[in-house]
């Protein structure tokens, strides 16, 4: 893994950004494993400017979302279909037919899980975007005795429940909705097989996980500790999550 510590938060998003924009510029047709989330927010914020100043194109990329809430509409306000839309691909060129995000009410889940992991797996993902949960998860990969390799439901943790709340209050949703307990993700297989993974984290309260990361030895019960496996890992934090 390599470790790249910045000063701030929008360091730490322009920097990701550029880590796009470098992708695009080497290769348009690029496919991106995407993340949504507080922390990536100021990463599409300026990808957004730089697609508006001409200094990169969408036109021939691929994207790919981790994961999805399950049981609502993907109209929803909670749903990372709607985040999407908003933070990023309402904004740039990019080909409708070129965003996949999980579905949020497939009539068969199992069928959704296994099309989206068989998509995924034949494009291959160039670059995959990941932020980490507080209890050290990747994706929706859940800490547990054991990890799904492929794309699967899962049942979210209470924690991973109220770091989502967050999301809402961003919005002032936080009264009308709740978060859903289900969701469909990537597994932890699907994302290793990305050629580069970038690993985003801010402030101080993810300082106490980047840290059990970094040095604790690979178990399902800190999932983030499998990206040891991936050869290409840059890890960018900013001063106040970073145990350094
Ligand atoms: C989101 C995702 C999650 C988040 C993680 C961190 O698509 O897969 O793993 O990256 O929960 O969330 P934030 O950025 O809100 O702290």
């Amino acid at each position: 893994m390599k470790l790249i510590t910045v000063n701030d938060y929008e360091e730490l998003s322009r920097l990701a950004a550029e880590y796009i924009k470098a992708q695009l510029l080497l290769k348009a047709n690029s496919n991106l494993g995407l993340a949504t989330g507080m922390t990536p927010m100021g990463m599409y914020e300026n990808l957004v400017k730089m697609y508006q100043n001409g200094e990169v194109s969408f036109k021939e990329a691929t994207t790919f979302n981790l994961d999805e809430f399950l049981g609502i509409s993907p109209s929803s306000p909670v749903s990372y279909y709607s985040y999407m839309m908003e933070n990023l691909f309402n904004h740039i060129d990019i080909k409708k037919e070129n965003i996949n995000i999980p579905l949020s009410n497939p009539e068969n889940e199992e069928k959704a899980c296994n099309e989206y992991e068989n998509k995924v797996v034949k494009k291959g993902i160039d670059l995959q975007i990941l932020g980490i949960g507080t209890n050290g998860h990747i994706g929706f990969n859940e800490p547990g005795e054991e990890l799904n390799d492929k794309t699967h439901v899962t049942n979210l943790k209470e924690e991973t429940i109220k770091q989502n709340e967050k999301l809402l209050v961003e919005r002032g949703e936080e009264s009308a909705y709740h978060i859903p307990k289900r969701a469909l993700t990537m597994g932890m297989g699907t994302i290793l097989k990305a050629d580069k993974i970038i690993l985003l984290a801010n402030g101080s309260n993810k300082k106490e996980i980047v840290s059990k990361m970094l040095h604790h030895n690979i178990n399902t019960n800190l999932p983030a500790t499998f990206l040891k496996l991936h050869k290409d890992v840059t890890v960018i934090l900013d001063k106040e999550s970073s145990p350094f």
